[in-house]
């Protein structure tokens, strides 16, 4: 148990039913399949992974059934029992770790990694993203890599489908960089950097290598239902990502923006 944290205390009130309203979900799958292909050609070849933020283990049991050896973390203690059931029910108890640890509190993590993952915005959950650099310069080998998917400051589909719905403070939520979300009732900040603040947050220890769309076309999870009843156009969206995703300009336009960031060597 750690001390209570407001995106921890939060996300337990979500985590039960987290599978089935997104990890489940058409969209949540659709945007999670891109991901994971960028994160087994980035991670091929390397062995122990950290990863932050990984809510019911998702990811980190699909790593481990690969052949990683995983240390997974989150802030939430449900999120973190649920990743554990996940993964007693599969008839393991080492592989991945599962272990409560906000990202703010890297520094108390034993270990060294040689790949580094955070997938869908606990990143924009965390203030000051500098400290976080320095925490995973010091736990990475030479060359490691991180995979970050965080909500971007702007997101096309979720401006047009708010103004649409007559909801404009919705439709610009994101724009100041900072709001305040109503999650389970309960209120946590969520902030929006730029890629160029990002850039500069892990600069001097890791270099930009890509940063590609996540969810250009296919739209954020609260539009769930209007795609259940367009699964043609949803298969087109994800086409059409898969060719603009990584154009100049689209490439932070989407729900989610994916960095892919490499361990200089010149620093520390
Ligand atoms: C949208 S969920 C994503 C979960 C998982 N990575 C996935 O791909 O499904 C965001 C997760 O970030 C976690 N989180 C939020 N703020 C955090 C922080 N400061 N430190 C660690 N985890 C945090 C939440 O508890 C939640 O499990």
């Amino acid at each position: 148990m750690i001390a209570a944290h407001p995106a921890g205390q939060a996300f337990d009130a979500m985590a039960d039913t987290y599978d089935d309203d997104f990890t489940q979900s058409h969209i949540g799958q659709a945007q999670r399949s891109v991901i994971m292909q960028d994160a087994f050609r980035i991670f091929h070849g390397r062995r122990r992974l950290l990863e932050l933020n990984c809510g019911t283990g998702e990811d980190a049991l699909r790593f481990a059934e690969n052949g990683w050896r995983v240390l997974a973390l989150d802030v939430s203690e449900r999120m973190i029992a649920c990743a554990r059931v996940r993964r007693e029910s599969i008839g393991t108890t080492e592989n991945p770790q599962f272990r409560q640890v906000a990202t703010e509190d890297l520094r108390e993590v034993a270990g060294e990694f040689d790949g580094v993952f955070s997938n869908f915005s606990g990143l924009n959950c965390v203030r000051d993203l500098a400290p976080v650099a320095v925490a995973l310069e010091n736990k990475t080998t030479p060359g490691s890599s991180l995979l970050l998917c965080l909500s971007t400051r702007v997101c096309l589909w979720e401006t047009a489908w708010y103004l649409l719905h007559g909801k404009p403070a919705k439709a610009f939520r994101r724009w100041t960089g900072r709001h305040q979300a109503m999650l389970q009732g309960m209120p946590v900040d969520v902030y929006y950097p730029t890629l160029s603040t990002l850039r500069s947050a892990f600069l001097p220890y890791f270099k930009l290598r890509s940063v590609r769309a996540i969810g250009l076309f296919v739209p954020p999870s609260y539009v769930e239902s209007w795609v259940r009843k367009h699964p043609l156009l949803l298969r087109i969206f994800v086409r059409l990502d898969m060719v603009f995703s990584r154009l100049p300009l689209l490439r932070t336009l989407g729900d989610h923006m994916l960095l892919h960031l490499e361990k200089t060597g010149e620093v520390g």
